[in-house]
């Protein structure tokens, strides 16, 4: 086999390895196609079916913690980000989404999904999980990023809320 073949063989497997995975925040391109499990999500919580789920259009799911994360579609990836704004605890998931932003509905405070970072105020970054689609399932990893406990804050308006 010469040089050329090999690479393509081996550049083959890596295509085929990523084409399958759906670990991480790289999701199969389709978040409702079918197949088995895969054995790199063993211990990953099952959130239940996609649903809704669609490129601008996030959906909400509790997790065992107690919290809840918001789940989104971007360019054939998903993105999981803590549900709870950084600002006054607002549900993100309800707001707009522009690209890879999201506008929480209460104070229009910004969120990038894909990192968690606040766009209104850089220190106070989201929490973030990996997450996949797997059988048409939403499965929720590890998490990637901590998110600031601090809440309170400068509202859009001027007012501001003191948190003790
Ligand atoms: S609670 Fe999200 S912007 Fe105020």
């Amino acid at each position: 086999m010469g040089l050329r073949s090999r690479l393509r063989t081996a550049l083959h497997g890596i295509i085929s390895r990523e084409g399958t995975s759906s670990v991480g925040n790289a999701a199969a391109p389709d978040p409702r196609a079918g197949g088995p499990a895969s054995p790199d999500l063993a211990g990953w919580t099952d959130l239940g079916p996609v649903g809704t789920l669609a490129e601008g259009r996030p959906v909400t799911r509790a997790r065992p913690d107690g919290g809840s994360v918001v789940v989104f579609l971007h360019t054939g990836q998903t993105y999981a980000i803590d549900n709870a704004c950084t600002h006054e605890d607002g549900p993100v998931g309800e707001g707009e989404v522009r690209g890879t932003c999201v506008r929480c509905p209460y104070h229009d405070w910004e969120f990038d999904f894909t990192t968690g970072d606040c766009r209104t105020d850089p220190e106070r970054p989201l929490a973030t999980w990996s997450v996949a689609i797997d059988d048409g399932r939403i499965r929720l990893g590890p998490q990637l990023r901590s998110g600031t406990p601090h809440r309170g804050g400068d509202h859009n308006d001027g007012m501001e809320t003191i948190v003790q």
